[in-house]
């Protein structure tokens, strides 16, 4: 008998500026060229509705945490089972920029949501789900920091004006997280260069997945 082909859910996370988005890509080309059916995304979107959502996050810099946290959920359920849960039960890694640990960095730490609110809609959007794996990417927050005050194109949003105390609250937020979440996720220092961080990041997805 044939049994349920389940694939790997694989969320990367970090302050802006870590180079997320790349090692992202990296990740999905090399799992690709080794034949395994993989799939990105990302949040907030993955879905025509969490991209509206989105879209609505990054014009707007005043927003509500309540707002914003309740938005972001209601993008991330969208997302849950219109994307992942279905990529993931036909076999496919799924690797997403970003999950839900970043919201307990950026509205439980950064903007004061309670965490306890925050792990209630995480419930009722997901239930006990969880990555596989998570990398979270890490670099100290200056040179992040240089990285978004350079970036002048349309892809800029609120978080990248940040100030250098702020980044270091991200960042130790989610220190904290992979900490916490210790049985799933990983850090990686992100400082290298991009070849040498894929590296890391595959030696680490080989030995937890294999
Ligand atoms: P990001 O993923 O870094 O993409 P870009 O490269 O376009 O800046 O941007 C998404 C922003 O959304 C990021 O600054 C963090 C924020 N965010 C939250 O505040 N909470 C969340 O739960 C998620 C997923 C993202």
């Amino acid at each position: 008998m044939l049994k349920n082909k389940i694939g790997k859910f694989i969320t990367f996370e970090g302050a802006d500026g870590v180079g997320k988005s790349t090692q992202v890509q990296l990740l999905f080309n090399q799992l690709k060229s080794e034949g395994y059916p993989v799939y990105v995304t990302r949040e907030p979107g993955g879905t025509v509705f969490a991209e509206h959502i989105r879209k609505i996050l990054k014009e707007q810099n005043t927003l509500d945490p309540i707002i914003e946290i309740l938005l972001i959920f209601a993008a991330r359920r969208s997302h849950f089972i219109e994307v992942i849960k279905p990529m993931l039960s036909k076999g496919y890694i799924v690797i997403s920029d970003r999950f839900y640990d970043s919201s307990l960095v950026y509205q439980g730490i950064l903007k004061e949501v309670s965490i306890e609110k925050i792990m209630t809609l995480k419930y009722m959007v997901m239930k006990d789900f969880e990555p596989d794996l998570t990398f979270v990417l890490d670099m100290p927050a200056e040179t992040a920091h240089l990285r978004t005050s350079l970036r002048h194109d349309k892809n800029k949003d609120i978080y990248d004006d940040m100030s250098i105390d702020n980044y270091n609250r991200v960042r130790n937020g989610f220190l904290k997280v992979a900490q916490i979440f210790s049985s799933r996720a990983v850090v990686i220092n992100a400082s290298g260069r991009q070849e040498m961080v894929l590296k890391k990041i595959l030696k680490s997805l080989k030995e937890s997945i294999s």
